[in-house]
């Protein structure tokens, strides 16, 4: 396999999960933050999840050590520069990520695979604005990384072959199932969830059901690990608008615009999980 070294760029939760997974899968992987607190909270963040993973009796002890061992943390885009592969998962935020690329490309050699996390910005926009197209591909992980076993490969009309099977090769490495698509708005996945997401704060907003109901109607009824309200609380209320917005600006079909009650509630700061509080409150629970 020509892929041997990876570099993560951003070690939030998308970026340690991917970093972790790689380095669990014995792959040498050196991840970068813009400095050294978030250096440290992100490996604290691998570790924790590794640990928890020995707890469980679902890794040895041994593997968690060699694990931590191939994993480095820097704030320094050099350290990358031997990376075979480069996995972006910084901010939505498409000037930062043009700042990332030219950093990354100033130093990584001719021959390296660039890749996005993007969920929402399109991978021929990103791959344009880096120094190498042909070499860029989307590598698209679901949360949390190291559980959902998908990942999709998102390929543009200048990716090159080789690189599709070098990265399709990547992610079997690391015990993921990957999936092809274009490169269209939402890919795969998010192009039919976000829709279904969308029309269960639409159903609430109608009065078809309370949250706990229609999240209970669809666990049970479809055999879902989450419900509607629960997945969007789990994404982010903010991320999910954002999201469905860009999908809106793109296809201009109602299923993707996102409904009043979603944008009152990310303008009130309710973001689910992470705030403490979207649909449900976890101060409460
Ligand atoms: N890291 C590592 N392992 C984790 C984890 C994490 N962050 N969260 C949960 N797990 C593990 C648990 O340890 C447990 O393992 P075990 O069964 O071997 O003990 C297993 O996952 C199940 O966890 P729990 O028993 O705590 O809870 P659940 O059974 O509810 O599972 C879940 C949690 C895996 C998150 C499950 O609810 C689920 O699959 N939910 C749907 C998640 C989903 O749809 N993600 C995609 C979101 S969309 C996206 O990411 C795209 C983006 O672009 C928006």
């Amino acid at each position: 396999m020509a892929i041997r070294k990876v570099g993560v760029l951003g070690c939030g939760l998308m970026g340690a999960g991917i970093a972790e997974v790689a380095a669990k899968a014995g792959f040498d992987v050196v991840v970068r933050e813009v400095d050294r607190v978030l250096i440290e909270k992100g490996l604290g963040r691998i570790r924790g999840s590794l640990d928890k993973a020995v707890e469980k009796g679902k890794l040895e002890a041994a593997a968690r050590d060699a694990a931590l061992e191939r994993l480095a943390g820097t704030v320094d885009f050099t350290d990358l520069a031997d990376c075979d592969l480069v996995i972006e998962a910084i901010v939505e935020n498409l000037e930062e990520k043009k700042r990332v690329y030219a950093a990354i490309d100033a130093v990584l050699g001719e021959g390296a695979i660039l890749a996005s996390n993007t969920s929402s910005l399109t991978i021929t926009q990103l791959a344009m604005s880096s120094r190498r197209p042909e070499r860029f591909v989307g590598l698209h992980f679901f949360n949390p990384v190291p559980v959902m076993k998908l990942v999709e490969i998102v390929r543009t009309l200048l990716t090159d072959e080789r690189v599709l099977a070098e990265v399709t090769e990547l992610c079997r490495a690391l015990g993921k199932t990957p999936v092809a698509c274009r490169d269209n708005s939402g890919f795969i996945v998010n192009r039919l969830l976000v829709p279904y997401l969308l029309d269960a704060v639409r159903a609430f907003e109608e009065g078809v059901g309370s949250i706990e109901d229609i999240d209970e109607g669809m666990k049970l009824g479809c055999g879902y690990p989450m419900g509607p309200f629960t997945l969007i609380d789990f994404v982010g209320l903010d991320t999910t608008y954002s999201i469905a917005n860009i999908m809106f600006e793109e296809y201009r079909e109602k299923r993707f615009a996102p409904p009043p009650l979603l944008k009152q509630m990310v303008q009130a700061g309710r973001y689910g999980r992470k705030s403490g509080r979207g649909f449900y409150d976890y101060a409460k629970r």
